[in-house]
């Protein structure tokens, strides 16, 4: 029994100091939950803020700075661009370089003890200029390409039915170039359509516009295999007859555009690089023989003395076989011949500086004029098939390709300076796209009539 009464009596003992220390331990708990009440009422909610600027070595990237200000602790959250595409961030210091174009939406979370709050800013990334404002990006010259210099015309191609609609088309060609040229509609298919007809409606429609806007005509081209109406193809009489054709067409076109048609492509693309260099087997060569070149040279010469004649080929540049034979063909023509046409349908990477300057340098030693004529450069020349827009990085490489382009002809003695023509005016207007099938973005200016990087890279080429 006494053993009982101790046993429960210090059970009894136990429990007084357990509900002791519980109740102890109860209250201190409400004392910190009091306590934390008492610091919420002091701790205002933070307000997240912050600027960015464009990097001064790369305008496609922003340094972000997190502004934000408050006393208590807060974490901070960024977004560069919800819903936009992929960017790369760097740890630490918040530096953003956008790929690629369009709208993007910068998030600041930050969030302390009393709540959350965001900041945002939309920026947007442009082609030629990066990171802008979302307003739109600032224009870096108001001049046009012909106002950046007075040594060499700057010329782009054309056709008629452009002209005639008028618009966005006519303004940039009258801000921008002061030498025209018809893309297709200069050349023998479409002026001497059959044996006894010519139709120059789209001929003077362009060549109309460029004179009442103060522009060259580079006429382009009379002779050229792949323009050659089937009547010519076809050619019912004798050799003896298809010359004298031949004269008569020569004769007749230049006549008509005298003094409004500054220079033609007498003979374009030639020579056959496929085969070993020697001419190619056109129905000119066969009717006419090996020395078609020079006769038809001669024709124009006589119908237009004071036109400049040129012969214009492609790959002249990249092929030095085919250089060769083009200056051996060239200098057969001796003064019959005013310059040469380099064609200069290029890739960003190809072909070199050096094989651009080649031509420059057998040109100008032959004191010729040199026409880099059909400029436009690849940023697809992979063929890649699936590519569905210009990445910044090949835009920049075209940039710089332009630039180099232009940078050489600048350092073209004056007297054999002559213009760079343009093939094209918006990329999505490339006669490329169809010639290879694939996506392509060659030129200047980009569908909505933006300037793109490669204007820009024109542009300081001519610097
Ligand atoms: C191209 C035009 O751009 C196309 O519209 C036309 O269908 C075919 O000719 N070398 C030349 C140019 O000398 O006349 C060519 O122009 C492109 C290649």
């Amino acid at each position: 029994m006494v053993k009982t009464d101790s046993v429960v009596k210090k059970a009894k003992r136990y429990l007084v100091l357990f509900l002791v220390t519980f109740w102890l331990s109860c209250s201190s708990d409400s004392e910190e939950i009091k306590n934390d009440v008492d610091d919420n009422a002091t701790v205002t909610k933070v307000e997240a803020s912050f600027e960015h600027t464009i990097s001064e070595e790369d305008p496609y990237s922003i340094l972000l700075n997190n502004t934000t200000e408050s006393d208590s602790d807060f974490s901070a959250v960024w977004d560069f661009g919800t819903g936009g595409d992929k960017v790369l961030d760097m740890e630490g210091l918040e530096e953003v370089r956008y790929e690629k174009t369009g709208e993007y939406t910068i998030t600041l979370e930050v969030t302390n003890t009393a709540g959350t709050s965001t900041a945002t800013k939309k920026i947007m990334v442009d082609q030629r200029y990066g990171v802008c404002n979302i307003n739109g990006c600032e224009e870096l010259s108001q001049n046009g390409l012909k106002e950046e210099t007075d040594t060499f015309a700057v010329g782009v191609i054309t056709q008629s039915y452009r002209i005639n609609e008028g618009g966005n088309h006519t303004q940039v060609l009258k801000k921008e170039f002061n030498s025209l040229t018809s893309e297709y509609e200069m050349k023998m298919n479409i002026m001497h359509p059959s044996p006894n007809s010519y139709d120059f409606s789209a001929a003077d429609a362009i060549v109309d516009f460029a004179v009442a806007n103060d522009m060259f005509v580079h006429g382009h081209a009379l002779i050229w295999h792949d323009a050659t109406p089937d009547w010519v193809e076809n050619f019912s009489g004798t050799d003896a007859e298809f010359e004298k054709m031949v004269e008569e067409y020569i004769t007749t076109t230049m006549t008509r555009y005298k003094g409004k048609v500054r220079s033609w492509d007498v003979v374009n693309e030639a020579v056959d690089e496929s085969a070993g260099n020697p001419l190619r087997n056109s129905i000119f060569r066969q009717r006419m023989g090996d020395d078609y070149i020079k006769k038809c040279f001669q024709f124009a010469r006589n119908a237009d003395p004071d036109a400049i004649l040129f012969y214009n080929d492609f790959n002249i540049a990249a092929n030095s076989g085919k250089r060769a034979a083009i200056f051996n063909l060239i200098d057969d023509l001796s003064e019959l011949v005013d310059g040469v046409g380099a064609e200069m349908h290029i890739s960003i990477d190809y072909p070199s500086t050096e094989d651009i300057q080649a031509v420059v340098d057998a040109t100008v030693s032959r004191g010729l004029k040199i026409h880099f004529s059909e400029l436009d450069i690849r940023t697809n020349p992979e063929n890649d098939k699936n590519v569905s827009s210009l990445s910044i990085e090949k835009a920049a490489q075209q940039k710089a390709k332009f630039m180099e382009v232009v940078r050489i002809y600048n350092t073209v003695p004056l007297e054999n300076k002559f213009g760079i023509t343009v093939w094209g005016l918006r990329d999505n207007e490339s006669w490329l796209i169809d010639f290879f099938g694939v996506p392509e973005w060659p030129l200047l200016f980009d569908e909505n009539y933006n300037k793109k990087q490669a204007y820009d890279g024109f542009l300081e080429g001519l610097q």
